[in-house]
């Protein structure tokens, strides 16, 4: 697939790619706005993590956190690996080569508080992968995506990176139809410029496991 080619090969450039656009920023706004307690030791899973942008700036946030970390591409993971290790504080993470749309089978028995993923779902089914992670969330555990915007900007993105963002209504159907519910919306501030454009962000609470419906 074009977009596995793109990130196999993009891993050493994307960081400054996303450090240029003020995506790195936008970022540690999105973890600020999680409402979780900071000194608590949190579970995260950071699927589609790439290069780890997301991972640490939750160590940022909550120091104490214990990092799960999944991407498809093995160069993102290296880079992710290589990013946590420059990192001040060392912080060790777990990383799985795998596709969030399928059971993962290291993670059995695995149970997080909260899953963070940015700028995967428009890569796949978004609800077929939202249902599939949600047996790694706890009850009223925190999911946040940070989808691409379905505008004239995050469709040319799209052209670019090989996807099509999907409408906002289709993105939050696929949390609310797998026993979610919608938190809140974060928008970006204008500060946040360039992309401020094409990024958004929704954070949901899983309510319960009763309406999944059967995995295929
Ligand atoms: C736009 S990048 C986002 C990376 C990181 N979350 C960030 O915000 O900088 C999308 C990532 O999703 C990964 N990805 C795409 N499809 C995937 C899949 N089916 N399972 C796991 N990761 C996937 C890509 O390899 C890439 O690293």
């Amino acid at each position: 697939m074009y977009h596995q080619y793109l990130y196999s090969n993009i891993s050493k450039f994307y960081d400054l790619f996303l450090y240029l656009n003020n995506y790195k920023r936008a970022v540690d706004y999105f973890v600020k706005h999680i409402s979780l307690p900071e000194n608590q030791h949190i579970r995260l899973l950071d699927v589609g993590a790439g290069t780890g942008l997301y991972t640490l700036a939750i160590f940022k946030r909550f120091p104490n956190a214990q990092v799960t970390a999944i991407d498809i591409s093995e160069n993102m993971i290296k880079k992710l690996q290589t990013n946590v290790k420059k990192g001040s504080s060392a912080k060790s993470v777990k990383t799985i080569i795998s596709d969030a749309t399928k059971p993962i089978r290291e993670l059995e028995g695995d149970v997080f508080d909260l899953i963070v993923a940015g700028g995967l779902l428009e890569y796949v089914d978004p609800d077929l992968t939202v249902r599939n992670l949600t047996r790694y969330l706890k009850t009223g555990g925190l999911f946040f995506n940070s989808p691409v915007k379905n505008n004239f900007w995050g469709r040319f993105v799209g052209l670019t990176m090989g996807f099509k963002p999907y409408s906002k209504e289709k993105n939050r159907k696929a949390f609310t139809d797998n026993c979610f519910t919608h938190i809140k919306e974060l928008v970006l501030p204008i500060k946040y410029f360039p992309i401020s454009l094409v990024k958004e962000g929704d954070l949901f609470r899983k309510d319960n496991n009763l309406n999944i419906k059967k995995l295929e």
